[in-house]
């Protein structure tokens, strides 16, 4: 029943917006506020977005405009809102528009930060890094390193380790040589220690670059950081590395054009970014989940040891399919990109009313992963409703959506898999993990999903043979 209303609506917005400028559809209008409650939802957007999506929803239904310091920002909820901006028929949202007014400073020419033909070019060209043989090559030299680097966590009995801050240092020096092919060490440590840096000030609460402030030493490293890969591209072109950096340096098209140093070096600033931060929320909720749910480490365990290899192979990526269920719900519940930005170049309709061009139009992952109309018991970890049988996900085709759609679909989501069950298999093998009693994950949503106290696990050693 649920799912034939959905169609329908579908339907309705399909044909309305092909009749756009016909009689009927109205203009969308700024809900009225007074200025200190204009202000408590403009923090509570960035504070709180699942919160303020739930209330501006409960409030106002699945379209709500608000004008603010000269701007409107239109929010759009529920998954037909996710199809309207991702599949974005005719050309109608910017993704650099958008993107470029949040992190364009210091992200300038990401990938994401491009649009329609340039942006079509660009991501073909990319797909050299991102092909079969270029992962199993990714897969065989994270082995061993995922494999080193979980069995030495400083692990003492009775002690929490924080363990955000153990996956940003593992995802880092894991970048460091996949992305880079660099050896760790000192070079490699000053290289990650500026992206830091760049990442740390891509969202800066005060966007003035005077000395001293964060936006400041962004850029700064940021221009570190270009002087440093310019001063390795000719060597990356010129050889026959397999890490991304040489692979995109070396990427053609048909007419045998590459990416200017430029682009290249954007590109792999871009990506490092894109990369880190999503991959360490990622694993960082499903330990936090697995800590609260034994049961389910239990069942993975089990998965784990059926496979009966001591190392997980690329085939046997494909074997792990409760883990996988484990990270889908780990990614509905927190999303690492909890909101997707765009800007309206054109009018657009939604659900029978026009948004008119010129708009920061915000679509919600965070909200309509926890909307009863697609979900079951949506407040409760609950990995089985990804299974087979239950399967929520295709309840709409946009209601699970943490890795984006259309043509800005995350092109790393099977690196980002790939280097989530590599974590994992070698977790469960190594580890039993828990939660202090009691325990709840203060989580800060915006700009990335992140615990706010890095997340404190116990560890209890064993050895899976
Ligand atoms: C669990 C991990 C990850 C999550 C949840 C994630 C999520 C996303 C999302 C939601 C988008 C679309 C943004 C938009 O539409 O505005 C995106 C785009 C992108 N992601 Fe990921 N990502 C992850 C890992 C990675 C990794 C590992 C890489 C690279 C190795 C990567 C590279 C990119 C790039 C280059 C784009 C831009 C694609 C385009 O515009 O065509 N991501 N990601």
């Amino acid at each position: 029943m649920a799912r034939a209303m959905l169609c329908a609506r579908r339907e309705v917005t399909a044909m309305s917006n092909a009749a756009l400028g016909d009689a009927g559809a109205q203009t969308l209008r700024p809900i009225r506020t007074g200025a200190l409650e204009t202000w408590r939802l403009v923090r509570a957007s960035y504070n709180d977005p699942l919160g303020h999506a739930q209330e501006l929803h409960a409030r106002h239904g699945n379209a709500v405009m608000q004008k603010f310091a000269g701007m409107t920002f239109v929010h759009l909820y529920g998954a037909d809102a996710h199809r309207l901006s991702l599949i974005n028929d005719g050309q109608v949202f910017s993704n650099k528009k958008a993107w470029d007014m949040i992190i364009g400073r210091i992200f300038p020419n990401g990938l994401m930060l491009r649009d329609g033909d340039d942006h079509r070019y660009h991501r073909r060209l990319m797909h050299a890094g991102f092909k079969n043989a270029a992962l199993k090559r990714y897969h065989e030299e994270m082995v061993p390193q995922v494999e080193r680097a979980v069995g030495a966590w400083p692990i003492q009995p009775g002690q929490p380790l924080r363990m955000f801050p153990v996956f940003k240092q593992m995802t880092l020096d894991l970048a460091a040589s996949i992305f880079l092919g660099l050896e760790l060490g000192p070079e490699a440590r000053r290289v990650n220690k500026a992206f830091e840096t760049t990442v740390a000030a891509s969202m800066p609460k005060i966007p003035l670059a005077v000395p001293g402030t964060l936006l400041w030493r962004g850029i700064r490293a940021r221009r570190y950081m270009c002087e440093f890969f310019q001063a390795l591209l000719p060597e990356k072109r010129a050889g026959d590395g397999t890490d991304m950096f040489s692979l995109l340096a070396r990427a053609t098209d048909e007419d045998g054009n590459r990416y200017t140093d430029q682009e290249v070096i954007d590109h792999m600033i871009f990506l490092m970014m894109a990369a880190h931060d999503t991959t360490t929320s990622t694993l960082t909720s499903m330990s936090y989940a697995l800590a609260l749910l034994p049961q389910w480490q239990d069942r993975l365990l089990q998965e784990v040891r059926e496979l009966g290899v001591a190392q997980l192979g690329y085939d046997d990526l494909e074997r792990l399919p409760l883990t996988e269920q484990v990270m889908k719900e780990a990614l509905r519940m927190y999303p690492p990109l909890s909101t997707l930005p765009r800007y309206n170049l054109q009018d657009v309709e939604f659900e029978g009313r026009v948004i008119p061009a010129g708009a920061m139009v915000t679509t919600y992952p965070i909200h309509t992963h926890y909307m009863p109309e697609y979900w079951t018991d949506p407040e409760r970890f609950d990995p089985d409703r990804f299974s087979e049988e239950r399967a929520e996900h295709r309840r709409h085709s946009h209601c699970w959506v943490p890795f984006g759609g259309g043509a800005h679909m995350c092109i790393g989501l099977h690196f980002a898999i790939m280097q989530i069950k590599l974590v994992m298999f070698e977790m469960l093998r190594n580890y039993r993990w828990s939660v202090p009693e009691g325990y709840t994950m203060p989580v800060q949503q915006s700009p990335i999903s992140k615990p706010r106290d890095g997340l404190p696990l116990f560890f209890e050693p064993r050895r899976v043979e």
